[in-house]
């Protein structure tokens, strides 16, 4: 076991939460979970950052005093992290009293080791950043390179930290620590930085009130960046008399990460270390910097005015389904880009068809084949057993890198995997044959436990629904990740009939009036019995089906075998295959239909389609449809597809027949 201590940034109250921000804590949730899954100590760590000149002017702007106005903005953070179910063993608030005596301590060592003196300021400052910016870093128009809004001209008497003192062992403990930033690239970045030379940091202000004194320099504030830092080892108790968590958590054998977004990098691989350096301190051991949500190609923030609410998110999608999307939808480091119709698509296509209809699947079957109770055998040895091991271990060498869409994939592997397996077996068909009963129960078993284990592996992801699912499944909910060992599922044992575990969302009704009018319109989603538990008699033949293949709509009037025996399907080789000029939808398709000659025929597949992906295929057409021109081009058959979301899926013949073959 080893202790880890892991922190968001503490977040300003001048603002409501977005993505953005929540996004920090999405993150350290899911790497405390992950981590005490594994049988570590673990301390995460959040809070609040509310001091300052930002804070002092948004109370003011509100006519409210400023521990009043923070007051009202943390109630909505602990209401937001208790509606998330998030994890975190502490939450910090800067005005608590137990916060300034870190603080206090930590001036006072750096006060000793000599790095303080007081001079006069002048310079151009960015009141969002709270930070002097040199004409050299401004943006092209003259701005705060961060925020893009003017700077201030400012002159002011201030304490200054001698920086430019620690450069060079900066340097040397970014060599020493390569893995002291993450991503490899943002250390390159800060190396960079701190190789230009680094200038003296004034850390007090004499024209803020709203701010803790600064000890020892009387009508002096601290500066809001030192004092902020302090939280991640006040709150252990630094500065108190009772350190134990400190010793453990900070000074001990363990390890410490801070996450940050790229935009607060700098105060912490540069001033922060640079402060521990001189106040003869441990450093963390790693900075994690990921990148931005952005929307329209800018950062989510307020006062772009793009902001995405979490909570409105979360009252139409659920908050596990938050979570999936941001960890599965950002690379950990890169910039992401926010949009409610990635959103919908991943939610529907991960969560709601490869997740929730495997597990629905599997179980209505087991249900159907062993009276209600999971299959009486279990497998030590099969086909899955292989890609089980290969997807745990992707998974965990991911979660080591925190590369969290990395291991999510490796488990979305395993239940692909799991699905071909099905496939290729067909339990289904076998369910009334007496004497495949052996070969049903370690198949299904087989898919069940791969299942279990993909679920196990959510648990750090999805806290609520994760648990959930195995449940669904028959399995215990473990203390521990080992348990992703194959193995793990019981035979025979008790199978109750499936809930719905993730409704699918209809896209367009979502989409369409949520866009004008998010607060009040609610997504579309499909009764339970229709999105995800399968009738009862269509099992026998076919898999019980995806809940996208579902129409809505409702059941045409009948027609007799004759009048279907009128239309001619008939399986066709594309020989060739050509865009339309002029039509984003359109594919001029040579086809082979077993005739003397190719024919031609025009399909509305170019949405998803190239000509290159066709050419070679088999796809059905509609053989004994009159010609109709489309584009100027003669059309002698139609392909048929299935379209979902305004996207074609093309029929075809599970595996290659004759061209000319009568689909019936
Ligand atoms: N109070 C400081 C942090 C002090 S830590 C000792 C602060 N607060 S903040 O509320 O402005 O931002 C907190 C975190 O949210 C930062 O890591 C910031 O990068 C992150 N995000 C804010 N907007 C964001 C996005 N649009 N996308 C991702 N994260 C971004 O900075």
């Amino acid at each position: 076991m080893s202790d880890f201590y892991v922190t968001t940034p503490i977040y300003y109250v001048n603002d409501l939460p977005h993505v953005g921000h929540i996004y920090s804590t999405i993150v350290g949730d899911t790497i405390a979970r992950y981590r005490r899954l594994r049988g570590d100590r673990v301390r995460f760590l959040t809070g609040t950052d509310e001091h300052g000149q930002k804070i002092e002017r948004a109370a003011e702007e509100q006519g409210l005093k400023p521990i009043a106005l923070a007051d009202r903005v943390v109630d909505r953070y602990f209401e937001l992290w208790r509606q998330m179910g998030m994890s975190h063993d502490d939450f910090i608030r800067t005005t608590e009293a137990r916060h300034a005596p870190g603080v206090s301590e930590i001036i006072r060592r750096i006060a000793d080791s000599g790095d303080f003196y007081v001079d006069r300021h002048e310079g151009l400052y960015c009141p969002l950043c709270e930070l002097f910016y040199t004409e050299k870093e401004l943006d092209e128009n003259g701005n705060c390179p961060i925020h893009g809004t003017p700077v201030e001209l400012r002159s002011e008497e201030n304490v200054f930290f001698r920086l430019s003192k620690y450069g060079d062992a900066l340097l040397a403990h970014y060599d020493a620590n390569p893995n002291f930033v993450r991503p490899q690239s943002r250390l390159n970045e800060v190396r960079q930085f701190v190789a230009q030379g680094l200038r003296d940091l004034s850390v007090s202000r004499t024209s803020v009130d709203w701010a803790l004194p600064f000890p020892g320099y009387d009508g002096h504030t601290v500066y809001v960046w030192l004092d902020a830092l302090t939280n991640y080892i006040s709150a252990l108790g630094f500065g108190r008399d009772d350190a134990s968590l400190y010793d453990t958590f900070w000074a001990g054998q363990g390890e410490s990460v801070h996450i940050v977004g790229k935009d607060i990098l700098r105060f912490h691989a540069v001033y922060w270390p640079a402060f521990l350096l001189s106040a003869g301190l441990p450093l963390p051991d790693t900075v994690w910097a990921h990148g931005w949500w952005l929307r329209d190609d800018k950062k989510v923030s307020k006062s772009v005015g793009n902001v995405v609410r979490p909570d409105e998110l979360m009252e139409s999608f659920g908050v596990d389904a938050l979570r999936y999307f941001v960890l599965r939808d950002m690379v950990f480091g890169q910039d992401a880009s926010f949009s409610d119709e990635a959103f919908v698509d991943r939610y529907n296509a991960d969560l709601a068809n490869d997740l929730g209809n495997t597990v629905s699947r599997l179980v209505t079957l087991s249900r159907r084949a062993f009276g209600d109770r999971l299959p009486p055998a279990s497998v030590s040895e099969g086909p899955l057993t292989g890609p089980a091991s290969e997807a745990v271990e992707a998974y965990h060498r991911a979660m080591a890198d925190w590369a969290f869409q990395d291991a999510l994939r490796a488990l979305w592997r395993l239940l692909q995997e799991t699905n071909q397996y099905l496939v290729r077996n067909e339990p289904w068909k076998k369910l009334k044959d007496e004497a495949a009963q052996g070969e049903v129960a370690e198949v299904l078993w087989s898919s069940l436990e791969a299942v279990r284990i993909v679920s196990v592996g959510l648990l750090p992801f999805l806290p609520e629904k994760a648990p959930a699912v195995l449940r669904t499944l028959g399995a215990e909910v473990p203390e521990n990740l080992g348990s992703m060992a194959w193995g793990g599922l019981p035979a025979g044992g008790e199978l109750p009939a499936v809930t719905p575990l993730f409704p699918r969302i209809d896209k367009k009704s979502y989409l369409g009036p949520a866009k004008q009018a998010p607060k009040e319109s609610k997504p579309v989603t499909e009764t339970a019995e229709k999105s995800q538990a399968p009738k009862k008699d269509s099992a026998e033949k076919e898999p019980p089906k995806n809940v996208g293949d579902q129409a809505a709509e409702p059941p045409a009037e009948r027609i007799t075998i004759d009048k279907f025996f009128d239309i001619q399907l008939r399986v066709a080789n594309v020989v060739a295959a050509e865009a339309v000029p002029k039509s984003k939808k359109l594919l001029k398709l040579t086809v082979d239909v077993g005739e003397t000659e190719h024919r031609t025929v025009v399909a509305g597949v170019a949405k998803k389609y190239s000509p290159e992906d066709l050419v070679g295929k088999q796809v059905v057409v509609v053989a004994n449809l009159k010609p109709a021109k489309l584009m100027g081009i003669e059309s002698n058959g139609m392909v048929l597809a299935a379209t979902e979301d305004g996207l074609p899926f093309l029929v075809r013949p599970e595996s290659e027949v004759p061209p000319g073959t009568r689909v019936s």
